[in-house]
């Protein structure tokens, strides 16, 4: 069972910080609304909380994600003592980026700003929620499809597919959590020491350099895309020659959309 493997994993990691104590479930609505009761009474920094399903999941701009058989959901508590913001949009899609290469997913890289991408589907999906405060914290969620890709019920920019689909194999949740956390924990305590992962997320960016169009709350901005500032915001130029910073957004490469010469 995978439920009784999970209970038991904090035997196979030996994490400083994160994953100290994971809190197990069959199903949750969603593993961040679980997480922020626990953070409001207090709970320590590296509380982890993970369901195998997941049926009002959210998702960036106001997406649902939802997850279903041979899927994974996971969120993690951090109260750092310093604001590193900007690093934490990159640190989940870097962890389960660096867990899938361990994997053998040669063909994976992220598409701006968290997704991971294995063969142009959509693994793996973050989002990252901050409460101020006095007792401020973050929380970093990440969907993965493991064994099996969701069915797709509403509009996504890219299709989504699944780990095992990429290498041809059933992988074992249990491992590929373990080694999450793993990952998690050594980058989240790199970032709390003053190391950015801004340089590694940059190169893991697939989305650079492609004709791509950008999605807002409020518009639509399409062009090339050029680089990224440390604050992980996206520099596209227009068709025009303008340059525009996007903070947030969802990316699609459009066929047909070369980038502007
Ligand atoms: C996205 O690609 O839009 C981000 C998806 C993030 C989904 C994860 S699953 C675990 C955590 N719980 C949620 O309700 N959402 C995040």
């Amino acid at each position: 069972m995978i439920l009784d493997d999970l209970l038991l994993i904090n035997r196979k990691i030996d994490t400083k910080v994160i994953g100290k104590t994971i809190k197990v479930y069959p199903s949750l609505p969603s593993t961040m609304d679980k997480i922020r009761q626990f953070a409001m009474n207090s709970a320590d920094e590296g509380l982890v909380v993970v369901a195998l399903k997941q049926t009002e999941g959210r998702g960036r701009m106001g997406r649902k994600w939802i997850t279903g058989e041979g899927g994974l959901a996971a969120s993690v508590l951090l109260r750092p003592v310093f604001e590193p913001q900007y690093e934490f949009i990159m640190l989940g899609g870097l962890a389960v980026l660096q867990t899938c290469k361990t994997l053998g997913v040669d063909d994976c890289g992220l598409k701006w700003p968290n997704d991971v991408l294995a063969g142009e589907k959509k693994i793996a999906g973050v989002l990252v929620e901050y409460q101020a405060g006095e007792n401020g914290f973050y929380i970093v969620g990440m969907g993965i499809n493991i064994n099996q890709a969701p069915d797709v019920t509403q509009h996504m920019t890219i299709k989504p597919g699944s780990l095992a689909h990429q290498l041809g194999k059933k992988i074992d949740i249990t491992d590929f959590f373990a080694l999450l956390l793993i990952n998690f924990d050594r980058l989240y305590r790199e970032i709390c020491s003053g190391h950015s992962p801004f340089q590694l997320w940059k190169q893991n960016l697939i989305t650079l350099g492609q004709g791509v169009c950008v999605k807002t709350h409020d518009r639509e901005i399409c062009g090339l895309a050029l680089d990224v500032n440390a604050d992980g915001s996206l520099m596209i130029k227009t068709r025009t020659g303008e340059i525009i910073t996007v903070i947030a957004g969802d990316v699609s490469t459009e066929t047909g959309n070369t980038p502007p010469v």
